[in-house]
């Protein structure tokens, strides 16, 4: 970790800006806390038209969605909708019900995401911080990616936003080798053996920027090598929220209240980059933006071996999907 950087950084927030996202339709998942919610706040201030919240708790979506109508004085533009990242029947109903009870999908955030303290294993017998950032958001993506298309104007390319990490660009090396034959390295993590809380959840966000660039390929037209669908990934930086809160030792809890007091950014300075990655336009298609910049890729990311790891963790993505969602091999198809 690179402490001075985050210290710079929390001194250094990103801009404010403003773009207007008059009526646009928006879809935030995990938008009733942290930075998902705070973006939530911001696309409403900003004049979209309806901003759909994608929450695993209708009660804590509620909470939100008053929230967001008191602060911005604006009523009936925020919904809540359910969506639970570790169930494929919830992704697959919630993006059917997108298909058919919204006209048009603009914009589609997706934010939640979770680190894990300890190795536990979802019910598809994936390491869960695996499964929510890296299988399920890749499948809620790969979902909506028809939809998103289909909304694109002459003058408006819908965008899709994958929420990952800068500290995708603390994973400099990997336990596996996309030469060795060996399990890949998405199977590799999924073990106790190879689980650290914190290299997992970095782990996941270098995965998702796998997932990131297969995405984008699937969204740029063969015709004309342009997005059909911006698909950008941002970071919100070092950002006060409850990302941690799985850790529940009280020394885990002192320890973060420092980090939080010395390094994290305030919620809504976070918020800031989802708002300016929304309003990037093509040039942020398969891009990683963070601080008002667009980085250049990271170590894992850039070369033959970046391109050899995308591959394979695409692969792996893919084929874990199709193992219990059929739909996926039409979805390919269909973008192909
Ligand atoms: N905060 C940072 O410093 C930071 C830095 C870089 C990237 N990020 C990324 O920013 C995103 C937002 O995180 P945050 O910091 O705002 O954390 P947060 O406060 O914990 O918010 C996470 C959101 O994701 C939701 N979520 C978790 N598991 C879910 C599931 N199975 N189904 C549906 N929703 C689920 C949570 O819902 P519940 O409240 O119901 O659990 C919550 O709404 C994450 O992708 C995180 O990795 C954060």
């Amino acid at each position: 970790m690179d402490f001075g950087a985050m210290f710079r950084g929390k001194h250094n927030p990103p801009k404010d800006t403003n773009p207007s996202f008059a009526g646009r339709t928006i879809v935030v998942t995990g938008s009733n806390t942290g930075v998902g919610f705070e973006a939530s706040v911001k696309f409403v201030q900003l004049g979209a038209a309806r901003v759909i919240l994608a929450v695993r708790s209708i009660k804590k979506g509620e909470d939100a969605r008053m929230q967001i109508e008191q602060r911005t004085g604006r009523k009936g533009v925020a919904e809540v909708w359910e969506l639970d990242m570790l169930d494929y029947g919830s992704i697959k109903a919630f993006a059917a019900r997108v298909d058919e009870e919204v006209e048009r999908l603009d914009i589609a955030v997706l934010n939640a995401g979770i680190f894990m303290a300890t190795f536990q294993k979802s019910s598809y017998g994936w390491e869960k911080v695996l499964q929510v950032n890296v299988l399920s958001t890749s499948l809620l993506g790969l979902l909506l990616l028809p939809k998103l298309k289909a909304s694109k104007t002459a003058d408006f390319t819908p965008v899709l936003e994958l929420v990952s990490s800068g500290n995708h660009f603390n994973v400099t090396t990997l336990a596996t080798d996309p030469d060795s034959g060996a399990a890949g390295p998405l199977e590799t993590y999924n073990h106790p053996a190879t689980f650290n809380a914190i290299t997992q959840y970095n782990i996941s966000k270098l995965f998702l920027e796998y997932g990131h660039a297969g995405l984008a390929a699937l969204a740029t037209s063969p015709a004309t090598g342009k997005p059909d669908v911006t698909v950008v990934s941002i970071c919100p930086g070092a950002t006060k929220s409850n990302l941690a809160r799985d850790n529940t030792a009280w020394y885990m809890r002192a320890a973060l209240f420092i980090f939080a007091l010395l390094f994290q950014r305030s919620t809504e300075e976070g918020a800031r980059t989802y708002i300016s990655g929304a309003a990037l336009g093509e040039k942020g298609h398969g891009q990683f933006w963070q601080d008002d910049r667009i980085s250049e890729p990271a170590p894992l990311l850039s070369g033959e071996k970046g391109e050899k790891l995308q591959a394979q963790v695409w692969h792996e993505i893919v084929v874990a999907l199709q193992k219990d969602v059929p739909e996926v091999d039409g979805l390919l198809k269909a973008s192909g």
